[in-house]
């Protein structure tokens, strides 16, 4: 990466799921940081995190944490999003925020790498990163939008419980032990029993019958695309997988192309593998998915209700790709077009 300044990088959230992930990222891809900052609530203070083969201090998110910080990663909520990310942007730092505070604002891109790089550089501070279902979507979808056009998506989601948060992941394991012993099992941060089950909701309610992750997944599908016309529509359901989103999607395309052709030019998409053979058993399953970067395709099939359809089976780590990942490749993204004061 071009630069010869080391960088300060700040870990908003890094005592969660994804921030964890994140400090995990950073290291693995020798993110060129010459410090890096912990920060969480006041609730961490005290504790330390892992980075890098050593200890981080966790510090509590204050108005002055951003002072001298060249990259903010954000993975805390919205409100914490919407009221720092501006004060790191003051501060002089670029903000990659993984909530969803930000991503629908005109002035904010809204970044998957792989599809729309460029939109970075039109940034005014903050960049998004996209829904954990969004990201692995579009990655598949753009080569074949490019290919064929894509007219129609509609796209059914196997969410793991670590899509929800830290907090979600220790109940589906509380939930196991409790069915295995035969207890009663307690559900208090998910509305329903998520072991042994299969949920679809958990998300807050929007018109017409849709939740707010369905919503999401089109409107941030349509824009990093740059497609605000497609016609596209999600069912999301949360099932009791610790790591790992699994999608079932039927698309509809403007020009004809075979399942092999689809398979070649899925093959060598960027950030995409191909895992499709049936008889060797063959398909993308979270559990193997699950630590990997890249998005898994399977059970590429001819939609033979439709003239033009494609059946696909999608699975990607949405700690990674559906969240670290994505973040800390725009941030080396940013670098590399010279995007980052420095
Ligand atoms: N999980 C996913 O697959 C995924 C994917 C894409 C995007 N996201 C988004 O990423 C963000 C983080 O999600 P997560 O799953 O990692 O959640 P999480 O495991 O619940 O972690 C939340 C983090 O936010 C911190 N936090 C809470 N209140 C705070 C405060 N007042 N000041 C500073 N930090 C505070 C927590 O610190 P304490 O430990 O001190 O409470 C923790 O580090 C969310 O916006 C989520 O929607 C998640």
């Amino acid at each position: 990466m071009p630069t010869s300044k080391r960088l300060n990088v700040a870990v908003v959230g890094a005592t969660g799921i994804v921030g964890q992930e994140m400090l995990k990222v950073l290291s693995q891809r020798a993110f060129p940081a010459e410090r890096v900052i912990a920060l969480a609530s006041e609730r961490s203070k005290g504790i330390t995190v892992a980075y890098n083969g050593s200890r981080l201090p966790v510090e509590p998110l204050r108005e002055d944490s951003f002072n001298g910080v060249d990259i903010a990663l954000f993975a805390a909520s919205s409100d914490i999003a919407l009221m720092f990310a501006p004060i790191a942007v003051e501060a002089g730092a670029i903000v990659i925020d993984n909530s969803s505070a930000w991503r629908m604002k005109d002035n904010v891109p809204l970044v998957v790498p792989e599809v729309n790089r460029d939109d970075i550089a039109g940034n005014e501070g903050i960049v998004a990163n996209p829904n954990c279902c969004a990201i692995p979507l579009t990655v598949v979808l753009n080569p074949l939008h490019k290919q064929v056009g894509v007219e129609r998506v509609l796209v059914s989601t196997y969410q793991s419980a670590s899509g929800a948060g830290k907090a979600l992941v220790d109940e589906l394991e509380e939930q196991t032990k409790a069915i295995a012993d035969g207890t009663e099992p307690s559900a208090a941060v998910y509305p329903h029993q998520l072991a042994y089950n299969v949920v679809p909701g958990g998300w807050r309610p929007e018109a017409g019958g849709y939740n707010e992750e369905e919503v999401k997944i089109a409107n941030e599908t349509r824009k990093i695309m740059h497609l605000p016309e497609l016609r596209i529509a999600a069912t999301c359901v949360r099932v009791p997988v610790p790591i790992g989103h699994g999608e079932s999607v039927f698309v509809e395309t403007f020009d004809p192309i075979t399942t092999e052709d689809v398979r070649t030019l899925l093959g060598s998409a960027p950030g995409v593998i191909v895992e499709d053979d049936p008889h060797a058993k063959l398909y993308p399953t979270p559990h193997h998915v699950a630590g990997k970067d890249e998005v898994y395709v399977g059970r590429i099939r001819r939609d033979p209700s439709t003239a033009r359809g494609l059946a696909l089976w999608i699975v990607s780590d949405n700690l990674r790709k559906g969240a670290a990942l994505n973040a800390v490749q725009i941030a080396e993204e940013a670098l590399n077009m010279g995007l980052v004061k420095v």
